[in-house]
């Protein structure tokens, strides 16, 4: 029998403050006009009581409730992240003892906006394996406290939040399903975006390094997206058999509106198909895709039986896109 692999929930959380970019205008030097305009977000949602862990545990609790799973039956966890609120333990560590899945590995991965795609690749690999039956995976990200913000070139385009799903392995005929999965690294042209880490400060090093903060060559990496993102998602359509018509949503990873209408263009579909929220919630990162995915599927957009694609991109440089039935 033909095991599958199949999204049975998904969760998602928010900070509460609201930062429109009129805000943002009266503390540095930028403009609604220029923000939406050149990437269509019109606001992002910043962490002050909130902390990448809590958004996670939110998401993860709203995901098992829509998938009737308890946390006893969690087998695995990978957390996505780029900005867990500790180096040790892992983010995934702390979702697990936060909602109690005793019986689950955690471990986290880095694949910056890619992370979720990642996360679900791996994921699938272990549960279409058999090794294990029930995941849990997330995307978390606390993406403002990696900004200089004084750099309006990068903190504008930047928000926090956390996504999750919880994927199951499968034998019935009626289960949807992942039928395709691309992934792919390109770590020479990794520099055009990242953020190092603290520098080294043991007695031996003389160190006035200041921390560093995201740096962006946005321009390098408007070009990466608009080659890549049509690239893997005509791969991935390919190998899952189908044709570009056949698919019902394109969910791309919410960096800017340009690059997902340049996408649309390319692979010669409506916008109609692409549904964003980064209006809302700007760039989240890693939990840009889960928490869309959840938004679409809280609001009954996708039904099953629905053909779906997700696909990030981002640092690294790294992307990844996926086909599934709903
Ligand atoms: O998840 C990671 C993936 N990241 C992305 O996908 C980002 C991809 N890149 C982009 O989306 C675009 O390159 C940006 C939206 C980041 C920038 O748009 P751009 O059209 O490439 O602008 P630019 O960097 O060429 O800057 C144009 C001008 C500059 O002024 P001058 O030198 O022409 O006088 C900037 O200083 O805009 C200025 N500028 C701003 N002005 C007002 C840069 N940031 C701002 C700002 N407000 N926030």
């Amino acid at each position: 029998m033909l095991r599958k692999v199949e999204i049975i929930g998904t969760g998602s959380a928010i900070p509460k403050l609201r930062v429109a970019n009129d805000d943002l205008s009266k503390i540095m030097d930028t403009s609604d006009e220029w923000i939406s305009t050149r990437t269509g977000i019109r606001a992002r949602h910043l962490a002050v009581e909130e902390t990448t862990t809590g958004m996670a545990v939110e998401a993860a609790k709203h995901a098992m409730e829509k998938a009737k799973v308890v946390p006893e039956e969690i087998d695995l966890i990978i957390a996505a992240t780029v900005s867990p609120d500790r180096f040790f333990p892992n983010l995934s560590c702390e979702i697990q003892r936060e909602i109690g899945a005793k019986h689950a590995v955690a471990f986290d991965i880095n694949a910056a906006c890619s992370g979720f795609l990642f996360a679900l690749n791996l994921a699938s690999t272990y549960l279409k394996s058999g090794v294990y039956q029930t995941a849990l995976i997330l995307g978390a990200e606390t993406l403002s406290k990696m900004m200089d913000w004084t750099d309006r070139s990068t903190c504008v385009l930047f928000g926090d939040g956390a996504g999750a799903a919880i994927v199951r392995a499968s034998e019935s005929e009626e289960a949807g399903g992942i039928l395709s999965m691309v992934q792919g690294s390109d770590g020479a042209a990794g520099m055009v975006l990242n953020c190092s880490n603290r520098p080294a400060n043991n007695p031996y090093v003389k160190n006035d390094t200041a921390l560093s903060y995201t740096y962006m060559n946005g321009q390098e990496v408007y070009k990466f997206a608009v080659r890549t993102v049509p690239r893997a998602v005509t791969q991935v359509v390919e190998q899952a058999g189908l044709s570009m018509e056949e698919i019902d949503y394109f969910l791309l990873h919410q960096a800017n509106y340009r690059i997902i209408e340049a996408a649309a263009k390319r692979l010669k579909q409506p916008m109609e198909k692409f549904p964003t929220n980064l209006q809302e919630c700007g760039n989240i990162s890693a939990a840009s895709v889960p928490i869309l995915l959840d938004n679409v599927n809280s609001a009954g957009t996708i039904k099953k039986g629905d053909k779906i694609v997700l696909a990030g991109f981002g640092a690294g440089l790294t992307w990844g896109a996926a086909v599934l039935v709903w």
